[in-house]
């Protein structure tokens, strides 16, 4: 879901939101000067937006949410009762985008050639707005689970959609779509231009120009939007910008940031003052920095938001803060739909702790993969058989000490039922990594006269 969404926010606003209203002022000033290539560059480049924006950034668009809602069902669906009209509309601006985008380029010649350029350029102008729409819709949404502001009280559209998140957002996810985009048009433009021609630098010299002019606004956004992050998620930052075990590198990872910023912004100005300087690989490298910066921001916004995945309102896991005291009286198991056991019995610790496992802790941990539950105890126990007391002392207090994890939803039973699933899964693990060890001895052991393990 990470790799759906990070191409899609990097098409999203490089190759769309940004990179339409820099065709359409290229195709103007071609328009303007008189300048058939000038032109024939901007017919290219939008080229290239047009297959990569209609194709993969069409599915992959879908595809986000059709993933999120397998994997979170829950905050999807409440995402969808409080957004329904916004969403409506959302999918009418998206799919005038995707027809826009069609008319645009496949109308260009026709259109050029009839002598209907300033035409022309205004279903450019239309496009650009749309495109950017689609992002301000969605951005309500975004902004949402971060920060539901006065909807608790109000329960309306309204005061979901401007939560105080949102326009802080829409400002930083503006002005740095207007700059990634410049990115992906220099790129572009060492395909369509040849070395050293004056159209090439005149290109980049615009292109660059069109970086410099958002970078004030930037800035401003990046502070403004910093500013309007709840105090609970901020304090989130260093485990969000890389993981727990490297939290020391934080700041390190902030400087790097802060640097491929700047560098950016030195090519950008060396593209603007002397574009000759600027090579293809030049090109390519900022390319590949503004991919992932756009990533990790992502990243880091998803990962603040946590024990929430709406803010306040529902935990990671998809319990609602408002059942939290019910699940823990009752038992998760109790009111879970997709579990084999409802309830915990000497007889199905283990099953039951699995279902427990599934439940409550199986949205952010995997068993021996990613984020893996087993080696986060073995980090905190050791090889030795885990101690069941601490184990269970952990999770009823989990949330308290690692304010990024939700309380534990459940109550006693499924609490040791959890522990006991856990405890096989170590004694299973320690097995696994002990049965490799054997089947890779060495050839001299293996030939030894002991019989072998
Ligand atoms: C909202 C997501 C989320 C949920 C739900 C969640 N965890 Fe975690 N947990 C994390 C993250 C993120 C980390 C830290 C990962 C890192 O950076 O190393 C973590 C760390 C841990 C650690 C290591 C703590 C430390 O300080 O070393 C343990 C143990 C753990 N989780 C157990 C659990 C158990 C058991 C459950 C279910 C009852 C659970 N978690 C549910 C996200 C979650």
């Amino acid at each position: 879901m990470a790799v759906i969404a990070s191409i899609h926010v990097f098409i999203n606003h490089a190759f769309a939101v940004g990179a339409y209203p820099i065709v359409t002022l290229m195709e103007y000033r071609g328009w303007k000067k008189g300048d058939g290539a000038w032109d024939e560059l901007a017919y290219k480049v939008t080229f290239a937006l047009f297959v990569v924006t209609t194709t993969l950034g069409a599915l992959t668009g879908v595809g986000i949410w059709f993933s999120a809602a397998l994997i979170a069902p829950f905050g999807i669906g409440s995402l969808l009762r409080v957004f329904f009209w916004g969403w409506f509309i959302e999918w009418i601006v998206f799919i005038s985008e995707v027809i826009l985008i069609m008319i645009y380029f496949l109308s260009w010649k026709r259109m050029s050639a009839s002598g209907r350029k300033r035409a022309h350029i205004g279903i450019g102008v239309i496009l650009s707005v749309f495109s950017w729409l689609t992002m301000a819709i969605i951005v309500g949404i975004l902004g949402f689970m971060m920060g539901s502001g006065r909807w608790p009280e109000t329960q309306s559209l309204f005061s979901a959609f401007f939560n105080p998140i949102y326009l802080p957002q829409l400002a930083f996810r503006t002005a740095f779509a207007m700059g990634v985009a410049g990115l992906c048009v220099w790129f572009l433009i060492f395909f369509f231009t040849s070395k050293g021609s004056g159209l090439r630098h005149g290109s980049v010299r615009y292109v660059s120009r069109w970086m410099l002019v958002w970078i004030i606004p930037f800035v401003a956004a990046s502070v403004w939007y910093w500013k309007v992050v709840p105090a609970a998620m901020a304090a989130n930052i260093d485990v969000a910008l890389v993981t727990q075990r490297f939290t020391q590198w934080h700041e390190t990872l902030a400087i790097i940031m802060f640097c491929a910023i700047g560098a950016l912004i030195l090519v950008a100005g060396a593209g603007a003052l002397k574009p000759k300087l600027l090579t293809s690989i030049l090109l390519f490298v900022p390319l590949l920095l503004g991919l992932w910066l756009l990533g990790h921001f992502e990243r880091v916004r998803e990962f603040v938001r946590k024990p929430y995945v709406i803010a306040d309102y529902m935990y990671s896991n998809g319990v609602r803060v408002s059942e939290l005291p019910v699940l823990q009286r009752d038992g998760v198991l109790t009111h879970a739909t997709y579990v084999n056991n409802h309830t915990v019995t000497s007889g199905n610790q283990i099953g039951a702790g699995r279902d427990v496992f599934v439940v409550t802790c199986s949205r952010c941990h995997t068993t021996t993969g990613i984020n893996s539950v087993v080696t986060k105890f073995r980090n905190l126990y050791g090889e030795q058989p885990w101690d069941k007391n601490a184990m269970g002392a952990f999770i009823h207090t989990m949330h308290t000490s690692r304010t990024f994890m939700p309380p534990f939803p459940g109550n006693d039973k499924e609490a040791d039922a959890l522990v006991a699933y856990l405890k096989q899964l170590q004694v299973d693990h320690e097995f696994i990594l002990a049965a490799q060890n054997s089947w890779t001895v060495k050839p001299a052991e293996v030939t030894g006269a002991t019989g072998g393990p």
